[in-house]
């Protein structure tokens, strides 16, 4: 077995790498071949899988267990990088801005740790390196490979920069919600600017529906439970003098409970036909489901702050996040942990000041080894 200094070392190598090439949803062929061989290089067993983008990594212990899965996301986002770091996006326009880079080394360091001891393994450990987890869809893709049909249980992580490294916010329960998109395409008549008289004006229709959708929330929903709407575009008309004919409104639904994500289906359907009906114009609603919400399972959850504390890493309360993540897709039909590994203070995911304190990369593979392993 190699020196943990030896593995941290080229650990930080491959990260700096991952950094330096980021690609976007569905496109991360680079990436996809440089994990594979350096799981080649690594001697870990890669199965076979039919995946445009992405792969599967697969240590099989000597003793007999259940199988288990990581995710660890590999895409990147359309941003540009103010990080100043020397191993910065060498692609421009193009960011790891959401930490995947370290996702995608601290899977290579846990499966190379696994692989080291696969004598005391029970079980088998699948590690996937999921596509498109910003698209919100990049799970369907490996659950339509079938990657998951034997597996029993997965855990996943993410890097987060409102804690230091050494720090792990676990939370029992839901820890992200469910990730909804709508649309409605609003019809009245257009007519002079002069004369609303002559035609249904879809802008009053637009508005009132923009404001009652406002009530789902403060009026239907418990308000012990966390949930929101959120209207995003408005289009209508082309100039100042003429009523249009049409107005189009999107946006996204953020629910954590099961039952508060159907009921603000129906009442926003009701709010949105009803309201352009009495206006005299007619409006049509469409639901766009996205990821469900991330639910932490309670077992998962004590087990991951077990470790931890034995590890001396710090627990802190998870927080939960009204952003979304498509791991829930996988806790359809398994119980699964999602846990946030702190990765340095500093700015928040998603922008151009982003970065992961390189120091966190052995500890976090050599946590989440054990965690799987246990
Ligand atoms: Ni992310």
């Amino acid at each position: 077995m190699e020196s943990n200094k030896e593995l941290d070392i080229r650990l930080r190598e491959y990260f700096e790498w991952f950094h330096a090439h980021p690609e976007l949803s569905y496109e991360e062929y680079e990436t996809t071949k440089k994990i594979k061989d350096i799981l080649d290089k690594e001697g870990i067993e890669i199965i076979s899988y039919e995946l445009e983008t992405g792969l599967v990594a697969i240590v099989r212990g000597k003793k007999q267990g259940p199988v288990r899965a990581l995710r660890c996301d590999i895409d990147a986002l359309p941003v540009l990088e103010e990080t100043g770091l020397s191993y910065a996006s060498k692609k421009e326009g193009k960011m790891h801005a959401c930490g995947h880079d370290f996702h995608i080394v601290a899977g290579i360091g846990c499966a190379i740790l696994l692989n080291e001891r696969k004598d005391e393994l029970k079980g088998t450990v699948k590690i996937i390196f999921q596509p498109g987890e910003e698209s919100a869809r990049g799970a369907l893709k490996i659950l339509e490979a079938d990657a998951m049909e034997d597996v029993e249980r997965i855990w996943g992580f993410h890097a987060d920069p409102t804690n230091e490294v050494g720090v792990i916010g676990i939370r029992e329960g839901y820890v992200a919600a469910a990730a909804d998109k709508f649309v409605v395409r609003i019809s009245g008549v257009g007519c002079h600017g002069a004369h609303p008289d002559d035609g249904v004006d879809p802008m009053p229709i637009a508005a009132g529906i923009i404001q009652a959708l406002q009530t789902v929330v403060s009026r239907n929903i418990n308000a012990f439970h966390p949930a929101l709407i959120s209207v995003t575009r408005l289009e209508a008309g082309h100039t100042w003098n003429v009523i249009p004919e049409t107005a189009y409104l999107e946006g996204t639904v953020r629910t954590m409970d099961k039952e508060d994500r159907v009921l603000a289906e129906k009442r926003m359907r009701e709010i949105v036909e009803n309201t352009a009906k009495a206006y005299g114009g007619k409006a049509i609603f469409e639901w766009h489901p996205g990821s469900p919400a991330v639910y932490n399972d309670a077992k998962m959850v004590e087990l991951a702050k077990k470790i931890a504390t034995c590890r001396k890493l710090q627990v802190v309360p998870q927080e939960q996040s009204m952003g979304g993540d498509d791991f829930s897709f996988y806790e359809e039909s398994i119980p699964g942990c999602y846990i946030k590994i702190g990765t340095g203070v500093g700015q928040t995911i998603h922008q151009p000041g982003f970065k992961v304190d390189e120091r966190v990369i052995l500890p976090a593979s050599l946590y989440i080894a054990e965690l799987i392993n246990s």
